[in-house]
């Protein structure tokens, strides 16, 4: 059986896939929580977070559970760790998912806007992450249409520990530059974007798929940056079509 692993982004955990692990039945779906989210706790310092500690704890568990080549899933920062999979074990991955993600490193800018957010994390706690990236992750439809799904993703970012958000944000602002990596892919891809996702916008995503060679996309409509949770539906119909032709 094919195995998928699901690897979350930030600051999120696994729960962020609940629907696609309910649906996607026919494979062996692999959902951890990256060290520092959801119920993984572990004893690194900030500094110790990296996109590749992110990708060698993956690589032990897929050991662990003696899984050999896989597909991997990853979305935003979950995206990213997949590029550092690509680039560091590509004898591991059968095929990729990327969904909601972006190739470019943080510009100067960013990096800014993650020491401010993990300086807010510290101050004031996830409540204040919370109310800071809510708007800019859920689509305005979701906003206003889908309260449970606003709550759901709410309570998701207030249970994460402070300590591993400010490791993944220190991650995120030192990640590399994914874009000369997308030439180099060799195995099947598919990209998810949505139509009303702010961090990475679809069209940034269509360009990036045409740089993937035989990369197929999919663009979720009425979804911001959390399409699995946003409109599980249309994300598990695209994941079934995809995993289905390999
Ligand atoms: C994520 O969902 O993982 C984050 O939005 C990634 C990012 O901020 O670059």
């Amino acid at each position: 059986m094919t195995a998928v692993l699901f690897i979350h982004g930030f600051p999120f955990d696994h729960l962020m896939w609940r629907h696609q692990l309910a649906a996607l039945t026919r494979w062996r779906c692999i959902a951890p929580d990256l060290p520092g989210a959801g119920t993984s706790r572990g004893s690194k310092s900030a500094d110790e977070f990296s996109m590749g500690s992110y990708a060698d704890d993956l690589i032990a568990r897929l050991d662990g559970l003696q899984v050999g080549p896989a597909v991997v899933c990853g979305l935003s920062m979950g995206g990213y760790i997949v590029f550092e999979l690509l680039r560091r074990f590509p004898e591991r991955i059968r095929a990729a998912v990327l969904l909601n993600t972006k190739a470019a490193a943080d510009t100067p800018e960013s990096k800014r806007g993650r020491d401010a957010l993990a300086a807010t994390a510290q101050h004031s706690g996830a409540q204040a992450v919370a109310d800071e990236l809510l708007p800019k992750v859920l689509a305005r439809a979701t906003l206003e249409r889908q309260p449970a799904v606003v709550r759901e993703v709410t309570e998701m970012i207030l249970r994460q520990p402070v300590s591993g958000l400010v490791g993944a944000l220190r991650a995120l602002r030192d990640r590399p530059d994914s874009t000369p990596l997308l030439a180099r892919i060799r195995v099947p891809v598919l990209v998810v974007a949505g139509d009303d996702d702010q961090i990475a916008p679809a069209a940034g995503m269509e360009e990036m798929a045409s740089a993937i060679r035989g990369a197929q996309y999919v663009l979720i409509p009425e979804s911001g940056h959390l399409s699995p949770l946003e409109r599980p539906a249309a994300v598990n119909a695209a994941l079934n079509a995809f995993l289905g032709q390999l």
